[in-house]
């Protein structure tokens, strides 16, 4: 990775105010000197999430997410240590020097970014050229009904129906095998290894973020073959997971509302039509890093998903993920086409903009739904259809929204608003319980996995684990234990260290002190990744929680590391065929003493 200048790094730290740069992506609370909130990287009802201004950092109790304002960018904006730096230098008005000259490893996100716009710009040519494009700008412009402008907003193109047009293309452009294979823009043959064009005979769609690089395609056949889609599959630089189509026009349009859709051609007819706050997920169900998306744009969606079974199920998944994060979910139910695109061609702009007017809340959807699937002249299914409200109405936050939904729902299902009442505090009460119970046994579970991952020595080795992790925390909080055991004045070295990961982090912290430059936190995340950051940062509050932090406990710490690895040694001579072993030995030297 090509380095950044030090100095750069220590100035955007500290100009960066943590708490304004977490608190611009989550709504912190103070908790005296700390702010708490709910944890954006995992799910979560009471926050165990921590922002400590003083230390400059954060942790999750839960999920065991932490570091500073680099990681946490590294990790909501899905970024890597460098592209993370940039946001935040330019938030702090601080330009990064340029330097092209060393090579990072893998394939550099801005790479791609200028992959796929060449990549874009082929296709583009490709549908408006005379011999290659007549069958694809017939098919989008007379078939889709897509007018010229629209066409080129969206900056659609084609593939043509040839195996090695773009490869060749690109290549001729300098961009290497390997770079067009990690960018999903070429397949490797099998056989030969020979790159060929991922995208064939496909209208495609490009999908572009929300800083306007393009990150990946998406590419329609224009007849019923299948598969009818194909998408870029998660790169470097992309994640399906975390992006939304047309999300880059309607971030412009969405304060009021935005309109969720299954599917490209969908959100292309609504912006067409006017609706530009309208985007659709990359071919897969709303994910939780989607809906939190959602959260940070509008107050409302409109779920505009197809009307048929599919569909509707999916809405529900929809609606729950979106009311999680406190969005108002509304559902649009349409009736004599399949999608919105399809109803907008058949019945008008201005019809579907009466259909979106009547979208009915995630609640009264839900309860026509309850109150169509039983019969409500019966009283068994009434008490039944009045279960399946109440396990709803208790999930709503606010008092004042469950009042009204109490209201409404023993109107519809006949039955008396108190009796309701009672039902929905009983199913509350029962439900906050299973939450407890169900977050305290997912965060210990999620600790224990990143734990694990990050240190799978960690298991095995309990005892040396944490003499190890008490002396790592002694050294990230004090600049005094950090020199003693970088310029060796106490006796532990980087062999003496029993697990792989303690060692890494020790040897980092020894020579960040031996540098030049002096120590920094804020070097350790271009050493480690995001999830080893998470590790360290609780390795420096745990420390931080004791009282005694006084060199007679480091010394203890350091004796404490160097007995479990003398015992580790131990068991290492300990073989248990040592003896049968000796006496073979012994058998074969008498023999070679009786020959000689
Ligand atoms: P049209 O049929 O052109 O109107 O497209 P649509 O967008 O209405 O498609 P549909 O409702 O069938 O599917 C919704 C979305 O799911 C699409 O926009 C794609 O993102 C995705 N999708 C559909 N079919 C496939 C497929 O075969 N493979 C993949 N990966 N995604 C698909
Ligand atoms: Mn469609």
């Amino acid at each position: 990775m090509s380095q950044i200048p030090r100095e750069i790094i220590d100035e955007i730290i500290h100009r960066s105010d943590i708490e304004q740069v977490i608190g611009s992506y989550v709504t912190l609370k103070r908790a005296g000197s700390n702010l708490n909130g709910l944890c954006p990287f995992h799910n979560e009802k009471t926050p165990s999430f921590t922002v400590f201004p003083a230390t400059k950092s954060f942790y999750c109790f839960g999920c065991g997410a932490g570091g500073d304002a680099i990681t946490f960018v590294m990790r909501t904006e899905n970024l890597d240590y460098r592209a993370a730096l940039e946001v935040l230098a330019q938030r702090a008005g601080i330009s990064i020097p340029t330097d092209d000259t060393g090579a990072e490893e893998g394939v550099p996100r801005k790479r791609l970014y200028e992959m796929n716009l060449e990549a874009a710009k082929f296709f583009r040519n490709c549908l408006f050229d005379e011999q290659y494009g007549k069958e694809a700008l017939a098919y989008l412009h007379e078939h889709r009904k897509l007018s010229m402008a629209t066409i080129k907003h969206f900056g659609l193109g084609y593939s043509p129906n040839n195996w090695w047009m773009l490869t060749n293309y690109m290549k001729g452009k300098g961009y290497t095998d390997d770079e067009l294979a990690t960018g999903f823009l070429c397949g490797k043959s099998r056989e030969s290894g020979r790159p060929y064009d991922y995208f064939r005979n496909r209208v495609i769609f490009p999908i572009i973020d929300t800083s306007g690089n393009i990150v990946a395609f998406g590419g329609r056949v224009m007849d019923d073959s299948k598969p009818k889609y194909l998408n870029t599959s998660d790169t470097p630089a992309f994640k399906k997971s975390r992006h939304l189509f047309a999300l880059n026009f309607a971030k412009k349009h969405c304060e009021e509302q935005m309109l969720l859709c299954e599917g490209y051609m969908d959100v292309i007819a609504l912006h067409a039509a006017g609706f530009e706050n309208a985007v659709a997920t990359l071919g897969t169900a709303i994910t939780p890093e989607q809906a939190r998306i959602f959260a940070k744009y509008t107050k409302k969606v409109v779920i505009c998903y197809d009307a048929d079974n599919a569909g509707q199920n999916a809405a529900q998944k929809a609606m729950r993920l979106l009311s999680e994060v406190g969005v108002e979910v509304r559902v649009l139910k349409l009736s004599g086409a399949k999608d919105p695109d399809e109803y907008i061609k058949k019945f008008g702009v201005e019809a579907f903009r009466r259909v979106l007017g009547e979208s009915k809340s995630g609640f009264d959807y839900n309860l026509e739904k309850i109150a169509n699937t039983y019969d409500l002249s019966l009283p068994e299914e009434k008490i039944k259809a009045s279960a399946d409200v109440c396990a709803i109405i208790s999930g709503a936050y606010a008092e004042v929204e469950r009042e009204i939904y109490i209201k409404r729902a023993a109107e519809r299902l006949e039955i008396s608003d108190e009796a309701l009442r009672r039902d929905v505090e009983r199913a509350r009460r029962a439900r906050a319980r299973d939450a407890k119970q169900k977050e305290s046994r997912e965060a210990q579970l999620s600790v224990k996995n990143i734990g694990d991952r990050v240190n799978p020595d960690a298991a095995k080795y309990i005892r040396a684990t944490s003499a190890e992790e008490a002396l790592l925390g002694l050294m990230l909080i004090y600049d005094e234990f950090r020199r003693a055991a970088a310029d060796g004045t106490v006796p532990i070295s980087a062999d003496d260290f029993v697990t792989d990961f303690s060692r890494r982090v020790f040897v980092a912290l020894c020579e960040l002190e031996r540098s030049e430059a002096g120590y920094s936190k804020a070097m350790l995340g271009q050493m480690f990744d995001i999830d080893e950051m998470g590790r360290i940062e609780k390795i420096e509050i745990d420390r931080r929680r004791l009282a005694r932090n006084d060199r007679e406990v480091f010394l203890a710490c350091i004796d404490g590391i160097k007995q479990e690895k003398a015992k580790l040694c131990e068991r290492a001579d300990d073989d248990p065929f040592a003896d049968l072993r000796r006496k073979q030995e012994e058998l074969k030297n008498k023999k070679k003493d009786k020959n000689t």
